[in-house]
């Protein structure tokens, strides 16, 4: 049975910031971009006050052929953000507004 515990957080936000060196068979999402996305991302948040947000940055989230990766939780949704307009994106629509950027959503499988 599923625990009925308050949130800290209305959303918190999980952003891969492994890097691996060039070259390497996994990759990594920061050899793929990630740090000025998730710059942007936390300048958004910040900017807008969205003080109900958390935003952590972690270590590899184990998809790294596929980053850079983000995972929106409580909803569990993955994003592959590729650009600063996705994120402002991710930002307003799903962020603020609880409505999830399907365009941008990532189908992981193990
Ligand atoms: S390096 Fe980001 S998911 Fe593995």
């Amino acid at each position: 049975m599923p625990l009925d515990v308050p949130q800290t957080f209305r959303h918190h936000v999980f952003c891969c910031a492994q890097q691996r060196p060039p070259g390497h068979p996994r990759g990594s999402c920061a050899a793929n971009g990630a740090h000025p996305l998730w710059q942007r991302l936390d300048q958004k948040i910040q900017g807008k006050g969205l003080a109900d947000i958390g935003m952590a940055m972690t270590g590899c989230l184990g998809f790294c052929s596929a980053g850079p990766l983000m995972v929106v939780y409580p909803e569990g949704i993955w994003y592959r953000p590729e650009t600063p307009e996705d994120i402002d994106e991710i930002v307003d629509s799903h962020l603020v507004n609880d409505a999830p950027v399907e365009r941008l959503v990532m189908v992981l499988t193990r």
